[in-house]
């Protein structure tokens, strides 16, 4: 298959552009976007076959279900059984970064939802993406648009290195805005569990929801054979394929740590900005100041793909505070390196 890829920086250029996307979302082939997020790997989520080609194209088990990207919050009606909660939490964070499980209606198959009698439902604020669903006239299924296993795509180098030859189209809407995938929550009455951490904060749930529990997973390993509550939550996810290895404690030691790795190992170092300076430039990747959360989210995904080249034995990143957005960052590198911290 050969793999047309647009640029859209600045939204569709043609009205031709924008039909051409939508008639393949529309015939049962893939369209990979940008969202605010991460890009997104788009099928018809009324299409069993193309939710089939989904998990074909990405490499990923199909009972790992899809989020369904809609235009407007009331465009999930036809989709799933909406509440009073879903539209207060569509009120406060929609669109943008937020996608909601609700109960599943029979136009949505269960190949989408990977056998659930849930779907996820998402209604994002970029603006290419927005255009997109309108335009197909269908929700959009789509997964992060990456090789399951990789790091989600935050630009669209990253799709072209998984995805090129697997897809119909690429749009090319430049780097993403938050740079981990949206927040999750299933909704109990007015209870919100939150099953993915991301930029819309368990805070910034708290000021809409009566109570907002963070699912185990989020912090913990699972134990062999527990059940998660999403099913994403049981895969390996974003592993490098070296040893990604967290470091905790106090800057200055954890610093010079990292000083002495690098004159015995052949290391990679994800590490603050303001470190740069006081290490050898050989493979060490600024993620971003100590304090800026949002800059370290951005950069995180794009970071482990750089990281992970011929030559280095093991990556060393720095453990993230959980506060706001760094219960996102800390859940998605805590994975990454398969919960293996050391104490400095
Ligand atoms: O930001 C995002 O959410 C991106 C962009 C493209 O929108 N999408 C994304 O999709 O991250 P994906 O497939 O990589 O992650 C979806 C997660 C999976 O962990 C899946 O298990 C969970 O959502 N999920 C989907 N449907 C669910 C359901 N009915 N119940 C529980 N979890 C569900
Ligand atoms: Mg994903």
């Amino acid at each position: 298959m050969t793999t047309k890829v647009i640029l859209v920086r600045d939204g569709f250029e043609s009205r031709e552009e924008l039909q051409q996307a939508a008639e393949i979302i529309r015939s049962g082939g893939l369209v990979v976007f940008p969202t605010e997020t991460v890009y997104g790997l788009g099928g018809d989520a009324t299409n069993e076959h193309s939710a089939e080609k989904i998990y074909a194209a990405k490499g990923r088990p199909s009972d790992n279900p899809l989020i369904i990207h809609i235009a407007t919050p009331e465009g999930a009606e036809p989709y799933a059984e909406t509440s009073e909660a879903y539209y207060r939490l569509a009120k406060a964070f929609m669109p943008g970064p937020l996608t909601v499980i609700l109960p599943r209606k029979q136009t949505i198959p269960l190949r989408t939802t990977g056998g659930l009698d849930t779907v996820a439902v998402r209604c994002p604020s970029h603006p290419v993406a927005r255009e997109l669903i309108k335009a197909a006239g269908v929700p959009i299924a789509a997964p992060s648009a990456n090789l399951s296993g990789k790091p989600s795509p935050t630009c669209a180098r990253h799709v072209i290195e998984d995805l090129s030859g697997r897809v119909d189209m690429i749009l090319d809407g430049g780097d993403s805005e938050i740079g981990l995938e949206s927040t999750i929550v299933s909704l109990n009455g007015n209870s919100a569990t939150l099953l993915r951490p991301g930029a819309i904060t368990a805070d910034a749930l708290r000021c809409v929801c009566d109570d907002v529990t963070v699912a185990p997973a989020v912090l913990e390993q699972l134990a062999e054979n527990e059940r998660p509550l999403s099913p994403g939550m049981k895969y390996k996810h974003y592993a490098p394929s070296v040893p990604f290895v967290l470091l905790r404690g106090d800057s200055r030691k954890v610093l010079s740590f990292l000083q002495k790795e690098q004159q015995s190992k052949n290391c990679a170092i994800l590490c603050y900005h303001e470190e740069m300076e006081a290490l050898e430039n050989k493979n060490v990747i600024d993620i971003g100041k100590s304090e800026n959360l949002d800059e370290q989210a951005r950069r995180l995904f794009t970071a482990l793909r750089d990281a992970d080249k011929p030559g280095v034995d093991v990556i060393y990143g720095h453990l993230p505070t959980t506060d706001g957005i760094g219960l996102a960052l800390y859940n998605r590198m805590l994975r990454a390196a398969a919960h293996t911290i050391v104490e400095v």
